[in-house]
């Protein structure tokens, strides 16, 4: 007889750096998977956007718990939260610890919902759902992303260089990688995808691969 699953629901956690390909790849694999996918930076950005709304600093702990603590899940769906100040400002209240606790059962109720989900991020397999069964760590070189940023940005009418992007994400890198409450990092157990030298296709064939090796172990009893 086959015993149950360690896990109820099947959770994909996706992490990684600023443009490394990790919301494509999860939205990939929301639609192949047919599980509901949260883009969690979403989640920091409107704190960030929030808190400059209000005229406070993005380094005052109290005033960005405050945005976080009365954020609703409509204000997830503004374009102003896809642009660079955005990503800067996410960056930025995303190191004090109360914005994270208040952010952290929202994150975890969309985890464990009926079916599974998709959740990408910076600590979604260390984290938010450290027990997820199938977790990636996805990865790319900073010019390289800086470049995919580029073009992202252009796209929405941004006018940036391209040498300001390649900063900007090596600044997020750091703080990211170097906070204290909850930093950017491979989970132990999370697969790691250089996607430097893919396309988009490949990603996303490379991360289904990974998900689907994941998924038979999921399922297999040990
Ligand atoms: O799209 P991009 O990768 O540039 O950024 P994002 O995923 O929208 O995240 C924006 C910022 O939010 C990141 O630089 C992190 O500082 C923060 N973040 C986080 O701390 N934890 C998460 N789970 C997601 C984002």
């Amino acid at each position: 007889m086959r015993e149950d699953p360690p896990n109820p629901f099947f959770v994909v956690a996706v992490d990684g750096p600023a443009a490394s390909g990790k919301g494509t790849i999860a939205q990939d694999l929301g639609g192949w998977l047919k599980l509901p996918v949260l883009d969690t930076g979403l989640l920091y950005r409107a704190v960030g956007v929030l808190v400059e709304k209000s005229g406070q600093s993005l380094d005052n702990p109290e005033a960005a718990a405050a945005a976080a603590e009365t954020l609703t899940a409509d204000q997830l769906e503004d374009a102003a939260l896809r642009t660079r100040a955005a990503g800067e400002a996410a960056s930025r209240v995303a190191v004090h610890q109360r914005v994270r606790d208040a952010l952290l059962d929202f994150q975890r109720t969309f985890a464990n919902q009926e079916g599974g989900a998709i959740l990408d991020g910076r600590d979604i397999g260390t984290v938010i759902a450290p027990l997820a069964p199938a977790k990636l760590y996805v990865t790319a070189k900073p010019a390289i992303r800086a470049d995919r940023r580029w073009k992202q940005l252009k796209a929405q009418g941004e006018r940036v260089t391209k040498a300001d992007i390649l900063a900007d994400i090596r600044r997020r890198d750091r703080r990211d990688g170097g906070r204290d409450t909850a930093p950017m990092k491979r989970a132990q157990d999370a697969v790691l995808l250089d996607t430097s030298e893919m396309t988009i296709e490949q990603a996303a064939d490379a991360a289904r691969r990974i998900v689907e090796a994941a998924r038979a172990r999921w399922l297999t009893p040990s």
